[in-house]
């Protein structure tokens, strides 16, 4: 295969429904259909009801764009391609990039994030993490240096997966200068958008303040809707769009007519549905606060100000790997490894969106009470 294996994506493939207590999901507690559809209008719960199950639009349900559209600043719903998420970065990085060219992007990241440019034999630049007192930031200085006359592409991805790292607002604007002032096609995977604690902290979009900016957003994460399968690609840059909107009909062609309905249903209630995340995400915080700190230091963590997730480093001379793997063999219990993510450090992902988590904890108590007193 062309692609290196995705090594996150076989890690939950081997674990996610045999595992049963999962301590490292990025995404927020699902909503069931009944609990969906329990917000839905008359109208769209007829419309869902009655839906007649052709192929649908290949930009996306005109509807579902003018929603999308909706939840950003001077977009035009003409503006937005309906995509699966995934697909967003495949077709992105696909489409806009070739052999030899020089992209930044954010590191560690979502490995399809460079994965999809490194196998095109384009040249990567990684705008790395930085551990600080803090917590995990990304220096604008290193950005800047890692810029060239000749890049063609800068991938950021705020907030942050895997360290929860959200931008201040100042810093997003100098990311968004450099990129203006490089002429580069600027990738702003926003997938974690809307899960801020605090809503004065969201950023914009990258695509409402530069020109060549393209924002992959979607439903799977602080909408608890991954299983629609629904997100969408904006850019305001009519001939980037079209080399998109060209590639999609190799891959998806067309998005699930019920999956469009019920996103219409989810955006229609966006507010309440990121609301419930965030609550689960805080109290989670707090829970997950005091159960690290139970252990005399053998923990370190920062907790975000928004997303899903962050990292905890395992701060004894034991492979996390090895506390990982006991952790699914005795308990049942998935923790995620910084290898499996593919960075260095003895650091696992920790995720804060699931209600199951305080019982996972519990289950992996035993674990490191077993290995550590
Ligand atoms: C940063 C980031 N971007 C994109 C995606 C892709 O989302 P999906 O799996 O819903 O296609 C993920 C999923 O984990 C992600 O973490």
């Amino acid at each position: 295969m062309k692609y290196a294996p995705f090594e996150i994506e076989r890690f939950f493939r081997q674990h996610e429904f045999s595992a049963p207590h999962g301590i490292s999901s990025s995404d927020c507690e699902p909503l069931t259909l009944d609990e969906l559809l329990a917000y839905a209008s008359p109208q769209r719960r007829q419309q869902f009801d009655k839906l007649w199950l052709g192929y649908t639009q290949a930009q996306g349900h005109p509807e579902l764009r003018a929603a999308i559209a909706a939840l950003h600043t001077g977009i035009d719903p003409a503006q937005v391609i309906q995509v699966v998420p995934e697909e967003g970065i495949f077709l992105t990085l696909n489409a806009l990039l070739a052999a030899g060219d020089h992209v930044v992007a954010v590191a560690p990241s979502f490995q399809s994030l460079w994965e999809i440019a490194r196998a095109q034999g384009c040249e990567i630049s990684f705008w790395q993490q930085r551990r600080t007192a803090a917590g995990w930031r990304f220096d604008l200085d290193e950005l800047e240096s890692l810029l060239r006359p000749d890049t063609k592409m800068l991938i950021i991805n705020f907030p942050h997966n895997p360290s929860g790292c959200l931008a201040s607002a100042a810093d997003f604007e100098r990311v968004i200068e450099l990129a203006r002032a490089n002429d580069v096609i600027l990738f702003s995977d926003e997938i974690y958008r809307f899960s801020e604690h605090d809503p004065a902290r969201r950023l914009p979009s990258a695509c409402e303040r530069y020109e060549r900016a393209i924002a992959l957003g979607g439903l799977s994460k602080c909408f608890g809707l991954p299983g629609l399968r629904v997100g969408w690609l904006i850019t305001r840059d009519a001939g980037l769009a079209h080399e998109l909107q060209e590639l999609k009909s190799y891959t998806t062609i067309c998005g699930s007519g019920p999956s469009e309905i019920l996103a219409l249903i989810g955006l229609e209630n966006w507010r309440a549905l990121t609301s419930r995340t965030v609550e689960i995400v805080k109290a989670n915080i707090a829970l997950s606060r005091e159960f690290f700190g139970r252990f005399d230091g053998l923990f370190w963590a920062s907790f975000p100000q928004a997303g899903t997730i962050t990292l905890v480093e395992l701060r004894a001379d034991a492979p996390v790997d090895d506390f990982a793997e006991a952790a699914v063999r005795e308990q049942g219990v998935t923790v995620l490894p910084a290898s499996v993510m593919l960075f260095e450090g003895n650091y696992f992902r920790l995720g804060l969106g699931r209600r199951s988590l305080p019982h996972a904890l519990e289950l992996l108590e035993s674990v490191i009470v077993d290995r550590f007193s």
